[in-house]
Order: C-alpha cells, then structure tokens, then sequence
C-alpha cells in the first residue's frame, strides 16, 4: 500500500481497464473508506449501489454522455444523496464529494484505479438515473465511480500552482 501522499499524487482518472474482476472485499474497503469521510454534523448523507454486472455497466454507460470509463470497468458505484439526511439544503453535494474523494483514494491505495462521472448537476441525467432505478423522491443521483485495474503508466502531472495560494490577504 502506497503512502497517503503518494497515494493523492498518483491517482489519475482512469478510463481504460484491463480484464480483471475487483474482488468484492476491496470494493466493501473503498465502500468503508466512502463512509469515514467527513460530512456536515457529521449526517453522512450517501448511499452507494454497486454494479458488477457487464450488461447493467453498458446500459448504465448509455445512459451518461461522458461515461467511456464504463466500456471496459468491472465495477462501477452510483453515490448518491440522501435530502432526508443531510444537514440543510445544499450539503448533501459537499459530504458525497468528500466521500468520493476517499473513494478514488481507497482505491488507488489498493492497487486500483477509477474515474469519477458527475450525474449532478445535469438534470436531465439526473431523472433518467432517478427512473432507471427507482430512486425514491429524497435519493438524488450524484456521480457514477468506475473501478478497475489498469496497466498502463499514469505520469504525475504538474499542477501545483503558487498563484492560487494567498496568504493572510488576497
Ligand atoms: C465533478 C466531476 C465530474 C466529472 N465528470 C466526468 C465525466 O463525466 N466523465 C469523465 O470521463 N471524467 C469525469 N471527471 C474526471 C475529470 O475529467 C478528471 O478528474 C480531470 O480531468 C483531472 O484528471 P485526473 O482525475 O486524472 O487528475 C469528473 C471529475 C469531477 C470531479
């Protein structure tokens, strides 16, 4: 297992996955990783569904515009909001954000890679999901994670910018 740091430095939306099954213990430790992360008075406002079947990821790949991740992922989970739980309006976004971010993290920590694909803030997106399973009135749709393994090289990007960071003034 890759350090922290390294760990948020190496990962890297992967969209190409080689054919390998995710053993389903590794998808319940990114899922456990999800529901550490922090959340408004702490109301852990998320619910996961997760897809491990081939025909329901390439129906779920048509029915998101950005989602070519899906051609080849194993595995993918649909986060999603919970209105009746979060702790006002608006939090719900924030809280399952962070629950990705130790998700993607999880993931890269344990040899894995994944590509995170906004269903919110498209509307449209957002109703053919809420259909498509039966999400009851208070369960919003928020991103789609695809998990998988990858072979190929992700080289660390330079992105640090000193511009963006402002110290005691702006
Ligand atoms: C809110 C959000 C929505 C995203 N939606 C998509 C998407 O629909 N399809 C996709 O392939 N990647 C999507 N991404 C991944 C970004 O394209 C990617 O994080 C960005 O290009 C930076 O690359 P990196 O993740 O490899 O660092 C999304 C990322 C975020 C945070």
């Amino acid at each position: 297992m890759q350090n922290t740091i390294d760990t948020i430095y190496d990962r890297r939306s992967v969209r190409k996955y080689i054919d390998k099954e995710v053993n389903p213990d590794l998808v319940d430790e990114i899922l456990r990783a999800a529901m550490f992360a922090p959340s408004g008075c702490n109301k852990q406002p998320w619910h996961f569904v997760v897809f491990n079947d081939k025909e329901l990821i390439k129906e779920i790949k048509a029915m998101h515009p950005y989602a070519s991740a899906l051609a080849t992922a194993p595995v993918c989970i649909m986060v999603c909001g919970d209105t009746q739980k979060e702790m006002a309006q608006g939090f719900y976004q924030v809280d399952c954000s962070a629950a990705i971010e130790n998700m993607i993290l999880a993931a890269k920590a344990l040899g894995l890679d994944t590509c995170w694909m906004g269903i919110y803030p498209w509307e449209d997106t957002m109703a053919a999901f809420t259909k498509r399973f039966n999400l009851p009135e208070n369960v919003k749709p928020f991103a789609l994670i695809s998990v998988g393994y990858s072979e190929a090289k992700q080289e660390r990007p330079r992105r640090y910018d000193a511009s963006r960071i402002h110290y005691n003034k702006w």
